[in-house]
């Protein structure tokens, strides 16, 4: 009888894995041996396992000081959220322990500094899984809640891509920020790619329209990097593929690549600067907690160090061309739909469900996370350019598999 909950999940039927050890971009199951770790544990695993240099930036940490109150000036947290400036771009940090704590900050600055309520996110998005990020969000995991959640803003989504100039995803946004009423907009908060919700490419005019709205109408533009920063799409962040400049970013998961829980609210200059005379309504008492720093500092390091952004990009590309292989593949019968992606945040879209395939895939060595009719492909940034071929030849035999059992 075990104690713990599993999320996500009826007890009943949760099949949690034991893990005993892990290394690199793989992890060691009782059940099932080694595995390729295409989810990064939670997408968070950036660095890797094992990676020997966070652990010793942490240990040093614990030894010298585990514990510090929020208001308390510390090395590490000076260091840290310097690199974090100099990396976003943006002028100050408050730092939070989870993702989803960090969006409601980011909201409360929001709200705060704009005097105005209202956020506006995508329909199909995910912020978190605290009620007010629930509230916000569009993501299918609010239901058992919505009918209490206040009712959430969305503009539409960007796929299939629009066509058209301006994109009918632009045409959405303005009727939404009209309809609402711009004045009343603090915020328009988006994933800087959006992760489990699809991974849709957005069209070239989606991030240059958001900004010029926000820079219009005074609204603040929050950039969700919590997924998609870090270098996970071969960028630090994703919006850096747009070239997009925000107000505000929220950043977690990679930030520490999951060694500790640590998140961030990065917001810019001007943001910053009304707080100088005006109260910051926000705090929480693990506050940029020093293990958590480290293990971020320790962790920007190894990404810079071991030029990990880059070879995101270029093992990335490897698993793009592997992917349309198999969506153009006469033996697969069309069982690849669509391939897309960013880096090593990747999806492949099946023409049925991709669970049993993940099944499969469970059996042969690797462990890929799925919803619905997709499978994401995204492993430690670690990974090797070989071994993303052994991962690609593991998930055509799979899907080859499963298309011709169904077939026959
Ligand atoms: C884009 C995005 N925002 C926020 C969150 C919430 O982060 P956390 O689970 O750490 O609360 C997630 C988590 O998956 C995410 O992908």
């Amino acid at each position: 009888m075990s104690h713990i909950f599993y999320t996500w999940s009826a007890q009943r039927h949760a099949h949690p894995l034991t893990v005993d050890a892990a290394e690199g971009a793989r992890f060691h199951t009782r059940e099932h041996g080694w595995l390729w770790d295409l989810e990064s544990q939670t997408y968070n695993v950036n660095a890797g396992h094992g990676n020997k240099h966070i652990q010793e930036r942490m240990i040093a940490q614990i030894r010298e000081l585990p514990v510090a109150g929020p208001n308390m000036r510390i090395g590490v947290r000076e260091q840290l959220t310097a690199v974090l400036a100099e990396r976003t771009g943006l002028e100050r940090a408050f730092l939070a322990s989870g993702g989803a704590e960090a969006v409601e900050n980011a909201i409360k600055i929001a709200r705060l500094v704009t005097g105005r309520s209202k956020i506006v996110t995508r329909r199909r998005s995910y912020h978190g899984a605290t009620l007010a990020t629930l509230g916000i969000g569009g993501d299918p995991r609010r239901a058992p809640f919505a009918a209490d959640l206040p009712p959430a803003i969305h503009i539409d989504d960007p796929y299939p891509v629009p066509a058209g100039e301006p994109s009918a995803w632009v045409q959405s946004l303005h009727e939404v920020v009209e309809r609402e009423g711009p004045e009343t907009i603090a915020a328009i908060v988006l994933e800087g790619f959006t992760g489990t919700n699809g991974m849709q490419h957005p069209p070239p005019d989606f991030w240059p329209a958001v900004r010029a709205v926000c820079d219009r109408h005074g609204i603040l533009l929050v950039d969700d990097e919590i997924f998609s920063g870090f270098g996970r799409t071969g960028r630090w962040f994703a919006r850096e593929h747009w070239g997009v400049k925000p107000d505000m970013m929220v950043l977690g998961k990679g930030l520490t690549s999951g060694y500790a829980p640590l998140s961030a609210v990065m917001v810019s200059a001007a943001v910053a600067a009304h707080f100088d005379d005006h109260k910051l309504w926000c705090g929480v008492t693990h506050y940029a907690h020093p293990v958590g720093c480290a293990a971020a500092l320790g962790a920007l390091e190894v990404y810079a160090e071991e030029r990990l952004i880059e070879r995101a990009d270029q093992v990335g590309a490897v698993f793009a061309q592997r992917f349309q292989d198999m969506s153009q593949r006469p033996d697969l019968h069309g069982a690849v739909r669509d391939a897309r992606g960013l880096g090593l945040m990747r999806c492949l879209e099946l023409d049925r469900p991709a669970a049993p395939v993940a099944a499969r895939l469970l059996e042969r060595g690797a462990y890929v996370p799925y919803r619905d009719d997709l499978l994401f492909i995204c492993p430690p940034l670690c990974i090797t350019a070989e071994q993303a071929h052994i991962v690609a030849d593991l998930i055509a035999d799979a899907v080859a598999e499963n298309s011709s059992s169904a077939r026959a």
